[in-house]
């Protein structure tokens, strides 16, 4: 059987190749297919189009699978570290112990922002959101950092990944502080990573502040849970801004607007707020309803992915967590016992059944992040910091392709034919 797949287009019949990955399903390789037809492909949303190669992560959304280079998030959440997932996405491999002390010496070393980047936060308004912090600082990073812009060179690459990964912590932690007016914490490299942006967000100069283990190891792993997630809307954002040649900086600032929207990163935040919406158990039915009705544009926030239509293999992890959290800190949060029976009263509806909705990694992690103390504002900037990582990744994988072009796609065109102006005292 040939391997090519056929197209017939008016009276003609096209072949086109059809090309395999390690695992998943095959893709048609339609580059050819304008030149061949004059036609264009129409997938509003992407929904059925592979926009480039990547080794970096699988995800098998009816089996409710996610690998990072091949390894699973449930082992990676369980058994590994932050940082040592962020060495694993960028290169490929688990790194020895001297390669792990090495790349986290080397992230720990550039958490230091430019001094000048504290005057910087203060031409925000004290109540911006922290997210819109997060856009311009990010962004302004290029106008700091310009020994490491020069694409082309592999070393000023692995220089602004690593700037990015390290900073993005004391950016997010000084954004946080900023809004609640208290002075900015610089950062302890004697401190891992995540224990080092609790200090930051947590601590105050007046007294030392010592960083609690179980909220250290969960936060972690919240961020394991979100450092990469193949080419959704924020990663396909940033290799669309770099496939122009932009620099990295700018890059991270176009992912991190995107990841804002309620739809992607603004998620968990939206979650948190529906549950207290809701408020009591007794509410549930009601809202569940209002899900249902077409003539309702709420949705339960939280709920139904794009690729997961068996389960969010992030969700599971991360509701075990939340109990971990809860316990250790001895917080009773009447809104845990709204998601659980929520999450039961949804998963046993036919609506929900039917078009396979399912809790993802944003309906649990928003009960975490506010237990440890996280505004809900926050929410978003902690998914953008994890994030960074993978978007860092999948922009270096994408500028070493050979192979790589200008994003550049087509449209289905509506609006009126060639038609003469009409001057204004005409009209
Ligand atoms: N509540 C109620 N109905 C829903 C929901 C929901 N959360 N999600 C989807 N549906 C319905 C939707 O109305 C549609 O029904 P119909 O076929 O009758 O028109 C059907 O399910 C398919 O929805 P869709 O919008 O076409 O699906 P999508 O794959 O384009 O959207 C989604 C995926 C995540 C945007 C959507 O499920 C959603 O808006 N969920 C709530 C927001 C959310 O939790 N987002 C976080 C995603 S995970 C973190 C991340 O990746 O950033």
């Amino acid at each position: 059987m040939s391997n090519d797949a056929r197209l017939i287009a008016g009276n003609e019949e096209h072949s086109f190749p059809v090309l395999s990955g390690s695992v998943g399903p095959d893709v048609i390789d339609i580059r050819k297919l304008y030149a061949q037809t004059g036609m264009f492909t129409y997938d509003p949303g992407f929904t059925s189009t592979a926009s480039c190669e990547s080794a970096l992560t699988y995800i098998d959304g009816d089996e409710g699978v996610l690998l990072h280079r091949g390894f699973s998030i449930e082992e990676l959440s369980e058994n590994s570290s932050f940082m040592e997932v962020s060495y694993l996405l960028l290169n490929g491999e688990l790194p020895s112990k001297a390669e792990l002390d090495d790349f986290s010496r080397t992230i720990t070393r550039h958490t230091m922002l430019h001094e000048q980047l504290a005057t910087f936060y203060r031409g925000f308004r004290r109540d911006a959101h922290p997210m819109a912090i997060m856009c311009g600082v990010v962004g302004a990073l290029s106008a700091f950092y310009h020994d490491s812009t020069d694409i082309s060179d592999p070393l000023h690459r692995k220089i602004s990944s690593h700037r990015l990964i390290a900073k993005m912590p004391t950016i997010a932690a000084m954004a946080y502080k900023y809004s609640v007016g208290q002075p900015f914490v610089y950062p302890d490299n004697s401190l891992s990573y995540t224990g080092n942006f609790l200090r930051m967000t947590f601590g105050v100069p007046a007294e030392p502040y010592v960083v609690n283990p179980v909220v250290e190891q969960a936060l972690d792993r919240i961020f394991i849970l979100h450092a990469d997630h193949e080419q959704n809307a924020s990663t396909s954002t940033v290799r669309l801004a770099g496939s122009s040649g932009a620099n990295p900086f700018a890059c991270i600032a176009a992912g991190i607007a995107c990841l804002w929207g309620p739809a992607h990163g603004g998620a968990n935040e939206a979650a948190l707020n529906m549950l207290k919406e809701i408020g009591t158990p007794d509410k549930i039915p009601h809202y569940i309803e209002r899900a249902k009705d077409k003539n309702d544009p709420f949705r339960l926030m939280g709920f139904g992915h794009r690729v997961y239509k068996n389960y969010d293999p992030r969700a599971t992890v991360m509701q075990k967590t939340v109990r971990e959290v809860l316990t250790a800190l001895k917080v009773n949060d009447p809104i845990f016992e709204v998601a659980l029976q929520l999450e039961e009263m949804a998963l046993n509806d036919p609506y929900f059944i039917e078009k396979k909705l399912f809790p993802n990694v944003d309906f649990y992690s928003g009960i975490i992040l506010s237990a440890i103390g996280f505004p809900t504002t926050m929410f978003t900037v902690l998914f953008a910091l994890a994030r960074t990582v993978g978007w860092v990744a999948q922009w270096n994988e994408m500028i070493s392709d050979p192979g790589q072009k200008i994003g550049r796609p087509r449209q289905l065109y509506t609006g009126p034919t060639a038609r003469d102006y009409v001057p204004l005292d005409k009209r």
